[in-house]
């Protein structure tokens, strides 16, 4: 073990004895020291789900990357690891960048990420040279594999920039094969994918581009993830500087997800529609895995890079991830759903049906910053607009609301106690479904995420408020007509 690699161990175990006395998230995953951004490497290995990510510990900012590393049984309850990467090569020293995970078939874990070296350019400038490389390990343990780096600027296609090169998202056929594809761009800085193969996970091959942006959705498409579902393929990337269109794609770096048909033989993915996969503002560079059971379960990195310089004051660490979600698609549209293994910790349920709402009001045992709530509104001609607070007090509250007119729903987080004067503000088109707006909210002491309409539609949230603002309340313009039922969270 490299010596970058022992002292990151070292500093991560003389940090947790602090951590136990720090406010956190109670079921989201949070980093062990430091700073987390994407999820890495979100695989089962050995009877666990393993989640790695891209990680400074040293820090509350982004900085050389390392891969953190944790491990659970249900996907909601953490234990953290030793740190699985640090960046200590000749190939990956100024960073070990976000990648992925696959078993082999020796029953070895397999990991497959970025390593980056910085580069002095003629005109003096620095870039960052990226390249693909392997470590293989037990689970706890990775040893770099002698042959790194397995995918250089030689395996490019003309016109691919080696400054752009990244985030390999490696899977297994039926048969055995590896495949990973990786994000790229042209030297103007579009967007594309492309796709390798090998037949033992060492040895890559280009194929193909496997989709070209064409100046569409923002520039370098970063962190793909390519995987089949319910009869159809899905590519989820996350696309930088995107400009807006309408109500979407407003966070700048942004995820979207594009659905269509993949022809194996000839590596041909035939895309029917594009949508985001988060209307919110945090949510960032998701990873998907397929579970024993057979479902495919995404994560993401619970923020907008936009925002991530602004640590919340009184905060020691910086990032989260998302709950994980379950993932269907019906009718083109991918549908997210918290694990259902989430179900297992509410409890208290209270009800209330069918309550007319004019002024602002409290319902009776309604109220809290760790809950799994459902709000049904009735989506009729009675209101203009619907308004909903949650974690609020006398000087703090974020709001949801919706005008039924504009069908518009609207999260404004400018009073949740930021100190900066950073995004805080979300629109998002949302038609009624069955005469219903339905709003799953769910809250982790530091987050909001909104799963909207049966999850159609999602909208994810960092909250930084002080945790005794725990007040919920409604309100309306005219009679709006809701049902809500709330069960508190414990873990
Ligand atoms: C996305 C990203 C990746 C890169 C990593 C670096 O958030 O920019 O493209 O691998 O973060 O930390």
């Amino acid at each position: 073990m490299s010596q970058i690699l022992r002292d990151a161990r070292r500093y991560e175990e003389a940090r947790d004895r602090q951590i136990a006395d720090e406010p956190r998230p109670s079921f989201h995953l949070s980093t062990r020291t430091g700073w987390l951004n994407d999820p890495n490497g979100f695989s089962y290995y050995n009877g666990e789900y393993h989640l790695f990510y891209q990680y400074h510990p040293y820090d509350s900012h982004w900085g050389p990357m390392h891969w953190g590393h944790a491990v659970s049984s249900d996907l909601l309850h953490w234990r953290y690891l030793p740190a699985a990467l640090a960046p200590d090569t000749d190939y990956d020293r100024d960073g070990c960048f976000s990648g992925s995970a696959v078993t082999l078939d020796a029953g070895r874990h397999m990991l497959m990420y970025t390593g980056v070296v910085k580069e002095t350019q003629s005109d003096g400038s620095s870039r960052e040279v990226q390249t693909q490389c392997i470590a293989i390990g037990d689970g706890t343990d990775y040893e770099k594999f002698s042959g790194n780096p397995v995918l250089t600027e030689k395996d490019l296609p003309e016109d691919g920039s080696r400054f752009d090169f990244r985030d390999p998202r490696v899977w297994r056929e039926k048969d055995g094969t590896f495949r990973c594809v990786v994000g790229n761009c042209t030297p103007q800085k579009d967007g594309r994918i492309l796709l390798y193969s090998s037949p033992d996970g060492m040895k890559w091959k280009f194929e193909k581009i496997l989709i070209s942006n064409n100046g569409r959705f923002g520039r370098m498409w970063e962190c793909p993830d390519f995987f089949p579902l319910d009869n159809k393929q899905v590519l989820v990337v996350s696309p930088m500087e995107m400009m807006p269109e309408g109500l979407k794609f407003h966070v700048g770096h942004g995820t979207i997800y594009l659905t269509g048909t993949y022809d194996k033989t000839t590596h041909t993915f035939t895309r029917e529609d594009v949508q985001p996969v988060d209307s919110g503002i945090d949510f960032y560079a998701p990873q998907t895995m397929k579970a024993p059971d057979g479902r495919r379960i995404m994560i993401a990195w619970m923020q907008a890079w936009s925002n991530s310089k602004f640590v919340p004051e009184g905060v020691k660490y910086f990032g989260q991830m998302t709950v994980p979600r379950e993932l269907t698609l019906k009718d083109n549209r991918l549908i997210q759903k918290p694990v259902r293994e989430l179900e297992a910790y509410r409890s208290n349920r209270v009800c209330h049906e069918k309550v007319k709402i004019t002024e602002e009001t409290s319902l009776e045992g309604v109220s809290g910053r760790v809950i799994d709530m459902t709000v049904k509104l009735k989506a009729d001609d009675n209101f203009h607009e619907f308004c909903m607070k949650v974690a609020q007090n006398e000087d703090y509250y974020t709001s949801v609301s919706y005008d039924i007119h504009r069908k518009v729903l609207c999260v404004d987080r400018s009073h949740s106690g930021y100190l900066y004067d950073i995004m805080h503000r979300r629109e998002i088109s949302v038609e009624p479904m069955d005469g219903m707006i339905t709003l799953r909210c769910l809250m982790d002491r530091f987050s909001l995420e909104i799963f909207i309409n049966d999850g159609r539609q999602t909208a994810s949230f960092t909250l930084y408020t002080p945790q005794n603002a725990e007040g919920i309340t409604f309100a309306a313009e005219g009679e709006a007509e809701i049902s809500v039922e709330k069960y508190t969270l414990s873990f």
